[in-house]
């Protein structure tokens, strides 16, 4: 069996989905189900023995001892986290908590469950964090893409965390040879995704006839890979990556927030037109972020060169079978565009207007 953390979110339960259509490998999902949490995703998964869900949060040690003690798995791969920048920069201490804490007592609990297996078995145990390209910080127009020996500069308390966690998971394997491996991916977009985020955020707005929100002059640039090439990438770093090492998932595709918007406008036109006018017509400027990161871009030659992993989705093939999920799951958006979604749209956007 493996042990997913934070397998109810958008990448995990993307992650889950994906596993079971094709390993006959068991799946533990460890989830404390935040408001990002989504048991509605893995409904498919109702009636499927392969998928055991606990609700537990992963500052909880007791818990987690408990539950690595009973399911014995092979690996963990470590989703959970709290995943919003802007959220990060209104409350940053949930973000210590789960990126910072909850790593840290992961990280403690495997330790600690090492003990009880073989040696053999302990070689053979893998621990796969999922990072993110924000550790890096932000590049200029003319700078090259981040690599993995780039210095870490994270600039939101969300990257912070999740650069203090990389630091751990490269710590434990230093000093105590955990065999860890580290993925640090660019923005991922596609089904499920909690709709805070620029995608899934302007479809819905769109579709409701309500203003698109472009932070700042709409300049910053963000490499975008679909997600199921997110998940490709991580059971290929799974099964051959070498412990220790760390790999950057991109998608080369380095685009503008505004043609990111535009594109979606002018896919959503040609799908479900509006009785008249484009949906370019809503989008508005709103106050930027602050310290918003200008350009993130993601050199992905070494997951190439030493795993043989490239995307399988163009943007422009991936953000197509997107926007079309999306409008065929309108049952599923909204019923996640309810309650505490909801207080979050009124405070955050009310302060940018
Ligand atoms: P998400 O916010 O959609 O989901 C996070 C999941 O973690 C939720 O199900 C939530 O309930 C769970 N969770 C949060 N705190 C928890 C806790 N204390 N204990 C147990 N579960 C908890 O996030 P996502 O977009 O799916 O991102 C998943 C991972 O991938 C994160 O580590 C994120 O940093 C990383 N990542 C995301 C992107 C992206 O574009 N979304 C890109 C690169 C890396
Ligand atoms: O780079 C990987 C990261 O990508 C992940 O680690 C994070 O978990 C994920 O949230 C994402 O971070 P971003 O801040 O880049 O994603 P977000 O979708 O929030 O914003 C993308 C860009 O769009 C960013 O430049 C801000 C801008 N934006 C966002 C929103 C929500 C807008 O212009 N308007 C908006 O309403």
């Amino acid at each position: 069996m493996i042990l997913v953390t934070g397998g109810a979110g958008f990448i995990g339960a993307n992650f889950i989905l994906d596993w079971l259509r094709t390993s006959d490998q068991p799946v533990l999902n460890v989830d404390k189900l935040t408001y990002a949490g989504n048991l509605q995703t893995l409904s498919p998964l109702r009636d499927n023995p392969r998928h055991v869900f606990s609700q537990v949060d992963i500052c909880d040690r007791i818990a987690l001892d408990g539950l690595l003690k009973q399911h014995a798995p092979r690996a963990v791969l470590h989703f959970a986290a709290e995943s919003h920048v802007d959220r990060s920069i209104h409350g940053p201490g949930d973000f210590v908590q789960t990126n910072l804490v909850g790593t840290f007592t992961l990280l403690e609990a495997v330790r600690s469950y090492l003990h009880t297996l073989s040696e053999a078995s302990k070689a053979r145990f893998r621990f796969l964090h999922v990072s993110t390209d924000e550790v890096y910080g932000s590049l200029s127009a003319t700078d090259p893409q981040f690599s993995e020996t780039m210095p870490y500069a994270p600039n939101s308390p969300y990257a912070a965390t999740k650069a203090g966690s990389d630091h751990l998971v490269r710590a434990y394997h230093h000093t105590y040879g955990l065999q860890t491996l580290t993925t640090n991916c660019s923005n991922n977009y596609g089904p499920y995704q909690f709709p805070e985020k620029l995608i899934p955020l302007m479809i819905a707005n769109a579709l409701a006839g309500k203003p698109l929100p472009v932070y700042g002059d709409g300049q910053n640039v963000r490499d975008w890979l679909y997600v199921g090439d997110h998940c490709s990438a991580i059971r290929e770093v799974l099964q051959h990556g070498k412990p220790g090492e760390t790999y950057n998932v991109g998608g080369w595709n380095e685009k503008k927030n505004l043609d990111v918007v535009h594109t979606l406008c002018d896919l959503l036109d040609r799908l479900k037109p509006k009785a008249s006018g484009s949906y370019r017509s809503q989008i508005i400027s709103v106050k930027d972020r602050p310290g918003h990161d200008r350009r993130y871009a993601i050199d992905a030659r070494k997951l190439e060169r030493e795993l043989g992993w490239r995307p399988a989705e163009t943007f422009e093939t991936g953000l197509a079978r997107t926007v079309q999920w999306y409008l065929d799951n309108q049952a599923w958006s909204d019923e996640v565009a309810s309650g505490e979604y909801r207080t979050w749209v009124e405070t955050h956007y009310a302060q940018r207007a």
